[in-house]
């Protein structure tokens, strides 16, 4: 029995991947490449050492679906193809309602009819919206999202809750990540965006390897210790065996689980840039700019429940995920 991966092939995806294959689970990525590189199959299974079952298909193609789930033995699908760049959203929002919500509809039913009912999704802390205060804790009320993309995985949590609530053969599981940075130990897989990066880190990262110039902090007026935003940052690794965890206990109940995957601490922007030219010996060059439209001072988890409930806590911290980025950004300048 495998564990289907959709999205595997990006940037969390390949991390859980790897995550997934030396916690012995057999594996099959589907991506479209839409927003990732061959590349990195290659070399999930040069860090691996193993090998694993891969389709290049979309998962709003309900045909390709059918004849994966009848060819390949399914037992549960961690859920993280999407698109996912907020300011795009913006722009483009049918794009981002078909791919992130018709393509999870279009999942869903080519899984039930497969039989195959359990699924772990990629959901975000930006569900928690405006409205609540710091930590966010899995019960507070969501919606209130700023931008489509948000909008999406909210109206995706209510989906699968609804399958879930309608067939209580499904297991569904929510994970809501915080800010997912850093890279695999080895160096071989990391961030690579397209085009400027929309994110701090590997806006930061970019900057130190000379790609980019300064880099634009978004507003020193926050009621924050430094004035700049604060956020939950995790290590990328962390967040895959997250996923490990979480695939564990789905295989063995039905239900709807929520979890926040976060550390639980709070670091500025100019603590993560520092942090960044300690890891890295690089001066980082910025300047303060305005605020960017959307965006919260402050936001981090409370990830008590992940602890108690799947046993699971961040082991890395704020160094290793800078240490860890920049091992990826100097061996890889230009991406895959
Ligand atoms: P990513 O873009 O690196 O990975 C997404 C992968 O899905 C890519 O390989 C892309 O090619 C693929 N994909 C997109 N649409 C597809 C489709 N229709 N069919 C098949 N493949 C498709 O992004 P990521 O950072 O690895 O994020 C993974 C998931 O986690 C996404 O659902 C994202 O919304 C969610 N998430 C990300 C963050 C973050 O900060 N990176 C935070 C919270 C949630
Ligand atoms: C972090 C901090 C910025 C870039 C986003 C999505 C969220 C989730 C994670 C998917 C903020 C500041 C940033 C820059 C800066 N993704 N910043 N200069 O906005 O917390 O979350 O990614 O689900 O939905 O919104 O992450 O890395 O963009 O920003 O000063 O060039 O860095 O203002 O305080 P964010 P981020």
């Amino acid at each position: 029995m495998s564990i289907l991966v959709t999205g595997g092939a990006g940037y969390i995806g390949s991390h859980t991947c790897v995550e997934l294959l030396n916690a012995g689970y057999d594996i099959i990525v589907l991506d479209n490449f839409c927003n990732s590189n061959k590349e990195v199959l290659k070399r999930i299974k040069t860090i691996t050492n193993k090998d694993f079952g891969f389709y290049e298909a979309d998962v709003r193609d309900k045909k390709a679906l059918d004849e994966i789930f009848a060819k390949e033995k399914i037992e549960a699908v961690i859920h993280f193809a999407a698109l996912k760049a907020v300011g795009e959203s913006c722009q483009k929002p049918l794009e981002y309602y078909e791919n992130n919500v018709s393509g999870t509809v279009t999942l869903c039913e080519a899984m039930r009819d497969a039989g195959c009912k359990k699924i772990v999704f990629s959901s975000s802390a930006t569900v928690y919206g405006m409205d609540n205060k710091v930590p966010f804790k899995e019960d507070m009320p969501v919606g209130g999202t700023t931008n489509p993309y948000g909008t999406t995985k909210y109206f995706i949590e209510r989906i699968l809750a609804d399958v879930q609530a309608a067939d209580s053969e499904w297991s569904v599981t929510l994970l809501r990540y915080f800010n997912p940075i850093g890279a695999h130990s080895s160096g071989m897989i990391g961030e690579n965006p397209n085009g400027i990066p929309n994110n701090l880190m590997p806006y930061v990262a970019q900057v130190a390897v000379g790609r980019l110039e300064c880099l634009n902090v978004f507003g020193d007026d926050y009621d924050t210790p430094d004035g700049t935003g604060v956020r939950d940052y995790i290590h990328v690794v962390d967040l895959a065996i997250g996923h490990v965890l979480a695939v564990e206990k789905a295989l063995k109940e039905t239900g709807v689980n929520v979890y926040n995957l976060g550390t639980g601490i709070g670091y500025s922007v100019l603590d993560l840039v520092k942090a960044f030219e300690k890891a890295s010996g690089v001066k980082i060059n910025y300047k303060i700019a305005p605020r960017r439209d959307g965006d919260i001072a402050v936001c981090y988890a409370d990830a008590s429940k992940a602890k108690n409930e799947l046993g699971w806590t961040a082991k890395k911290n704020l160094d290793d995920m800078c240490a860890d980025t920049w091992r990826w950004q100097r061996n890889n300048p230009n991406g895959y």
